[in-house]
Formats: C-alpha cells, sequence, structure tokens
C-alpha cells in the first residue's frame, strides 16, 4: 500500500481498542521471566560453547602480533580465533569502524580475539592470557584540539543552510546573544548488553540476538560472513533497550558465527559491560555556538547555530542544528556543522541524535535571550512560534501545536509561581523552576507485515519489527484487532524474526507509526480476502464482533476463515506527503529543581511532559517512553558523560559504576500529558512518535530551572557540583 494521500476515515478511527490504555501484552512474559533474551536462550539439546571477546589495549595503530598458546592450553579451551586469523573482513555497509577482522586498529576496545570454551568461566580466564603486541600510532581525540581541523562533512548530511541575511540582521539586533555551549559523548548505557548466540547447520546460520534493525543486521551479517541473505536467520523478539546502541550490527553477533563456524557448535557471547562503551557506538559529543537576535518587542530577527563535532574517518557529524531550522521564526537564519576526525569509538545515532545535543544547547539559548528581551521564557517561545517551514515559507507544517503544549503546561505546572533567579528557597535548598521546548521530526520508514486469519477466529501478526522496551507488541495487536473488529485477546503478536516481512525496525521514533501502518496495510489485503472469500463487496463489509458484515448477511470469522485460513501481506510504502509537508512532533518540558546552597547538589523535584505528537496509539506505552525519556534527559543533564582520555583515547569510565544514569530514587515525580491531535498527514493510523520526543529539551529545562535556582548559567554539561559550588557563595 502506497500512502500518498491524507488520510481519511477508516476503520482504526473507531478507536475501540486503539488508543486505549491496555497494559502491554508482553508484560506477563517480562515478569515472570519467562521473555527471553539474547543469552538466555538455552536448549538442552545445543551443546553450546561459550565466546569471550578481547578488545584492543590501543586506540590506533596495529595489531602486530598475538600469542594464543598458553589460551589454547587453558581448561576447557575449545579455540581461540584472532583478528589476524580471519584477515580483513568486508565491512557491512552501516558500520563506519570495522567489528573485526585484519590488522589494523580502527578505536580502542575493537574485537580483536574472541576466546572459546566449555564454559563462560574458562574463556574470561584464558582471555587473559593472550599475549597481544601492536604497533601504535599517534591519533586526534581531543575534539576541542581538533575544532580547527574540522571540515564541511558530506553533502548527504546537508550540513549548511541560510535564509535571508543572517550576519547583517545579527548585527543590526538591538539585543544579542553569542554564546558557547557543549555536550559530551554519551553511552547508551540500555540495561541489556549486546549478546548473541550462533548455531551453524551446513551452510545456514541462526543467531539469536539483540537487536533493533532485523534486516539492517542481517544484510550485514551476510556480507560480512561472505554467505547469501537468505542464510543468515537471526532472531530477536525480547530487547532490554538499545536506544541506538542496537542499530547496526555489533561485533559479538559477527564474533559468535565466527566462533561456532570455527568450533563447531552453537556459541554464546556477549560484550561484557566494560566492553560496551568502547567496543559499540556512542552520542558524540558537540561544541556549539548559537548567535540570536532579536527586537526589544521580542521577535527573532536572526538566530545562527554552529556545531563542530567528531568521528572516524567515513563517519558523520551529530546533526544539532537540524531542530534550529524549524523550531522558531526569524526572518535572517544560519546553521553549519562541522566535523573532525577522531581517533575514538564510533559516533552514532543516539536517542534523538542531533536533536538531542542541538536542543541542550539551543534551548538554554533560547532562555538567556528570552531574559535579554525582558520576557517570560514561555512568552518568549509563543512568540516566536512559526506555523511555516522557515527556511521554506511555502511549506507548512502538517500539524503544529507547540503554543499549546506551553499554555498547557504552564498551567499545568503553576508556571506563575516562578520567581527571579535564586529568589525561591527552602531551607538549604535554592529552588527553581525551568522550561524547554521540545522537538522531534516524524520520519517514516516502509514497513511490512503478515496477518493470518485461523478456523478459530483468532489473529495472528508476524512482522520482523523490534519491541526495545517501547511497547510494539501491544500497539500492534491494538491496529490488528481494530481492524479485524475482534478483541485484542484474540491476536497473537510474532516480532522479532528475519522469517518475517521486513519491518520498519526501531529508530528514529518512526517504529510506532511506521509498524503499525504496515500492519494496517496487511489487514486491508486480509479484510479483502475474507470479504472477496465469502463474495461481499469488501468496501461494504463490517468487520466488528468477531464478524463480517455486509447488507443483511453476517459471517463469523473462523467460519470465513474455513480450515485453510486466510492471510494477508502488505508493506506500507510512503509518498512525498513528508516533503510537502514538514511533520513534526513537538513538546514542552517544565523541570522544578532544589539546589544545595552550600553544596551545589542539585535535586529534581518535580517534572511535567506535555506532548503533542499525533495520535496517541496506547496512553500507558507512550507515558512509558516520555517519563523514560525524561529520566534520560536528567541523566544527560546533571551526570551523564563519557570521559575522555585524550592522550590514549577511551573512554575511562566505561561501566556503570563511572558513567552515572539516573535512577528511581533521583526522580521524584513526573508527569505526562498528550494533547489530543490525529495528524491524517502522517500514515493511516495518523500517529507520530514519542519515544525520541520526550527526551528532547528536558536537558536544557533543567539547566534553565537550575539557573532560576541559583543565578548561575552553566553552559557545559553535565551539570555538575564542580560547575556551580564557585560561584554559590556569591547567591547563598
Ligand atoms: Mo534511535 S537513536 O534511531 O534508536
Amino acid at each position: 500500500m502506497q500512502f500518498d494521500k491524507p488520510a481519511t476515515t477508516n476503520p482504526i478511527d473507531r478507536l475501540k481498542v486503539v488508543g486505549k490504555p491496555i497494559p502491554r501484552i508482553d508484560g506477563a512474559l517480562k515478569v515472570t521471566g519467562q521473555a527471553t533474551y539474547a543469552y538466555e536462550w538455552h536448549d538442552p539439546e545445543m551443546h553450546y560453547a561459550y565466546g569471550y571477546p578481547v578488545g584492543s589495549a590501543i586506540a590506533k595503530g596495529h595489531v602486530t602480533s598475538i600469542d594464543t598458546a598458553k589460551a589454547k592450553a587453558a581448561p576447557g579451551v575449545l579455540a581461540v580465533l584472532t583478528t589476524l586469523d580471519v584477515g580483513d573482513l568486508p565491512k557491512g555497509k552501516l558500520n563506519t569502524a570495522k567489528l573485526f577482522g585484519g590488522s589494523a586498529v580502527q578505536h580502542y576496545h575493537q574485537a580483536i580475539a574472541i576466546v572459546v570454551a566449555e564454559s563462560f568461566e574458562q574463556a574470561r580466564s584464558a582471555a587473559a592470557l593472550i599475549d597481544i603486541r601492536y604497533a601504535v600510532e599517534p591519533g586526534a581525540f581531543d575534539l576541542r584540539a581538533e575544532m580547527g581541523n574540522a571540515q564541511t562533512p558530506d553533502p548527504s548530511t546537508e550540513p549548511d543552510s541560510a535564509f535571508g541575511d543572517f550576519n547583517a540582521a545579527f548585527k543590526a539586533a538591538p539585543l544579542t546573544l553569542d554564546q558557547e555551549y557543549t555536550t559530551p559523548d554519551h553511552s547508551h548505557s540500555m540495561i541489556e548488553p549486546h549478546a548473541s548466540i550462533a548455531a551453524w547447520e551446513g551452510e545456514k546460520v541462526t543467531v539469536w540476538t539483540s537487536s533493533q534493525m532485523i534486516d539492517w543486521w542481517r544484510t550485514d551479517l551476510a556480507t560480512t560472513l561472505g554467505v547469501e541473505k537468505d542464510k543468515v536467520h537471526l532472531i530477536s523478539p525480547f530487547i532490554g533497550g538499545g536506544f541506538g546502541g542496537k542499530l547496526f550490527l555489533r561485533a559479538d553477533a559477527l564474533l559468535a558465527s565466527l566462533a561456532a563456524k570455527a568450533v563447531g557448535r552453537p556459541v554464546k557471547v556477549t560484550l561484557p559491560r566494560p566492553m560496551v562503551p568502547n567496543n559499540t557506538t556512542h552520542r558524540p559529543a558537540t561544541i556549539q555556538r548559537i548567535r540570536i537576535g532579536a527586537e526589544p518587542d521580542g521577535r527573532i530577527v536572526a538566530i545562527g547555530h554552529e556545531s563542530w563535532s567528531g568521528d572516524l574517518p567515513g563517519g558523520g557529524p551529530e546533526v544539532a542544528v537540524m531542530q534550529t531550522r524549524l523550531l522558531y521564526a526569524g526572518a535572517n537564519r544560519m546553521t553549519s556543522m562541522k566535523l573532525a576526525t577522531l581517533d575514538l569509538p564510533e559516533g552514532n545515532a543516539m536517542r534523538a541524535p542531533g536533536e538531542t545535543p542541538g536542543l541542550m544547547a539551543l534551548e538554554i539559548a533560547i532562555d538567556e535571550m528570552a531574559e535579554k528581551v525582558g520576557l517570560d521564557p514561555v512568552a518568549f517561545r509563543i512568540a516566536n512560534d512559526t506555523q511555516v517551514d522557515p527556511e521554506k515559507p511555502e511549506r507548512p507544517f502538517s500539524y503544529r501545536d507547540l503554543v499549546g503544549c506551553l499554555k498547557t503546561g504552564a498551567e499545568a505546572f503553576g508556571w506563575d509561581q516562578r520567581q527571579s533567579p535564586g529568589l525561591r528557597r527552602q531551607g538549604n535548598w535554592l529552588i527553581g523552576f525551568g522550561v524547554a521546548a521540545a522537538f522531534r521530526n516524524n520520519l517514516v520508514m516502509p514497513s511490512g507485515a503478515r496477518v493470518r486469519l485461523d478456523r478459530q477466529g483468532k489473529v495472528t501478526v508476524e512482522t520482523d519489527m523490534t519491541d526495545i522496551g517501547t511497547g510494539s507488541y501491544t500497539i500492534i495487536a491494538q491496529t490488528a484487532a481494530e481492524m479485524m473488529g475482534v478483541g485484542i485477546d484474540e491476536v497473537t503478536v510474532k516480532l522479532g524474526d528475519s522469517n518475517f516481512p521486513v519491518s520498519a525496525g526501531s529508530g528514529g521514533q518512526f517504529g510506532a507509526n511506521s509498524a503499525t501502518s504496515g500492519v494496517y496495510a496487511a489487514c486491508v489485503k486480509l479484510r479483502e480476502a475474507v470479504a472477496s472469500k465469502l463474495g461481499f463487496n469488501s468496501g461494504d463489509a463490517v468487520f466488528e464482533d468477531g464478524k463480517v458484515r455486509a447488507g443483511n448477511r453476517a459471517v463469523s470469522l473462523s467460519e470465513a476463515a474455513g480450515d485453510d485460513g486466510l492471510v494477508g501481506e502488505d508493506t506500507m510504502e510512503w509518498g512525498d506527503l513528508t516533503e510537502t509537508h514538514q511533520q513534526s512532533t513537538f513538546g514542552a518540558h517544565f523541570v522544578e529543581v532544589g539546589v544545595d546552597m552550600a553544596t551545589g547538589e542539585t535535586r529534581i523535584r518535580r517534572m511535567l511532559a506535555v506532548c503533542a505528537a499525533g495520535r496517541i496509539l496506547n496512553p500507558i506505552t507512550a507515558r512509558s517512553q516520555v517519563i523514560g525519556a525524561m529520566t534520560m534527559g536528567v541523566g544527560a543533564a546533571l551526570s551523564e558523560e563519557l570521559s575522555v582520555d585524550t592522550r590514549h583515547g577511551f573512554f575511562v569510565n566505561h561501566d556503570l559504576a563511572g558513567y552515572e544514569v539516573p535512577v528511581h530514587a533521583d526522580i521524584p515525580h513526573q508527569d505526562v500529558i498528550f494533547l489530543d491531535e490525529t495528524d491524517p498527514y502522517s500514515s493511516p493510523m495518523k500517529a507520530k512518535g514519542v519515544g525520541e520526543l520526550g527526551l528532547c529539551g528536558v536537558s536544557a529545562a533543567v539547566a534553565n530551572a537550575i539557573y532560576n535556582a541559583t543565578g548561575i548559567r552553566v553552559r557545559d554539561y553535565p551539570i555538575t557540583l564542580d560547575k556551580l559550588i564557585g560561584e554559590l557563595p556569591d547567591v547563598a
């Protein structure tokens, strides 16, 4: 099915199942431990061996020799496979850094060997006996130091934009801001580390893994193994989080496949947690310069945003300026991205890539500018709203209610209680309120599904879509139930298997809208099959209460299915509605913090997000996405930072002891409000995504709340005690 005209009324609009707060249908499996995650698959017949990966101890250079004799002689060891043994392997399309093979080292903890043994402990113990020699080459590890060498990245990344005359307008503006903001490298820190089990049967390999994007992984694994894609079977039904860290094939899947072939047995491999941050990808650090010029009445007349980031050769920039092209009005504009070559681990997508660090900077700048023009930060944002793409004024937003988010949030939060910086106190605590806008584009991806109807009138959906903790199972079941006119209990959803039709996968907050649209398309086919079998005109057929009706005839779905059952399969493809209309999601974050006036300790006291993001398919799973994202934003604001060793080129705090993410006790009160919105331009579901929107802007709202509490403006994340404490005596 091609979606190229705005949606009209369709069976989803009945909203008998879609839009309802249905608890996740996989919840019971998860809380009873029956949902099998990658490393947990266990078949007593399988006779598994265990692989333990070894990562490079240098960031750049070559492996000159690997002595495996002692490791091979260690108890239980079956094989040691080194990067020198396998030689250069073809790299998959979507990885920047190679995962394994050959002597060249591109980054610290690149996989260079795997030890396979009868037990995990034996493999780990033997791994310590491998003697590796390197030829070290100097590398570039410091973004600040490389700023001057940064280049304009590949044109496909659309690095620059200009509209009007920014320089002249900025110079002439009566009120101006020119500031630098910095965001550090971030690690996804999903709870389930990367893990895979591989088993060969002849020329075919089956890999149980933890992947956001089944087909991307399958394609790249086949390329790297040098086999046809149909020889690779991927299975990933349950995933313990990804946040972008499992978008692209990772070393565990490749190492498990190679090791299983080498020992002729199924092999289990997980990346040990301390290997994850340097072996995989991360959100790259940015240095951003923002300039804003405004009239005394608060209108922005010039807005400029430049960003510097780094990556390995062949990589791309962190696209931190993108939202600035679309979020606020202003007749004169420029954005620009520069990319430095860094020999750190591969920088790549992490939840709301681009917008997350971009809004961490922009939404502080907007707060600063509001103060300069003497407007309340909510009023300043409303004054600069736009209903068209500011760089292409002929192009409207499909739907945009940022103003509604700000107004609703201000009212619900009690924003009018906000005082001037440093004025509100409770004992030792300085109390502050902060606000930021949230913005994230709505992407769509082709997505396929197969839907079966059986003799019992039960519906089974099969798609290689993944559920990374987001609720895919549930919203897909709701979609099929709505389309086929059955209760959600009549629907079984099977996900995460490369034998199923290729879906959008989970990424870029496109999963919910795209994948349910694919299920919609397949259900349309199934409805046609049912109608045609019964001799109904499919346009007249109504699917309701387990029956299909047309005119005065009604037949149960089980009878319609017959003994052979019926199947519908299709893929949702997308026309150019994302070109003709700017499709984005909007929100507003409100945060109250307390800052201890003696220690500089910041505590979140309450948070509110208001989102306008299309139809909400399930308020429970959507809310869960947003509160999780808000929590992640608190981490980025207050604690998360991969600390770079700029001499040797690696992330020092590469485990969950040193890389600090918020825990429950850090987040006392969160609330989410969804504005009622259906966007017919987005899909037949009229939905968009919220999983990334919920993170966008949060950290700036925290930073702005800290400023409101203390009068101290920190522009360098994370906002740790040391950045506040020097100025606190003046405040207190
Ligand atoms: Mo997302 S960063 O595309 O998982």
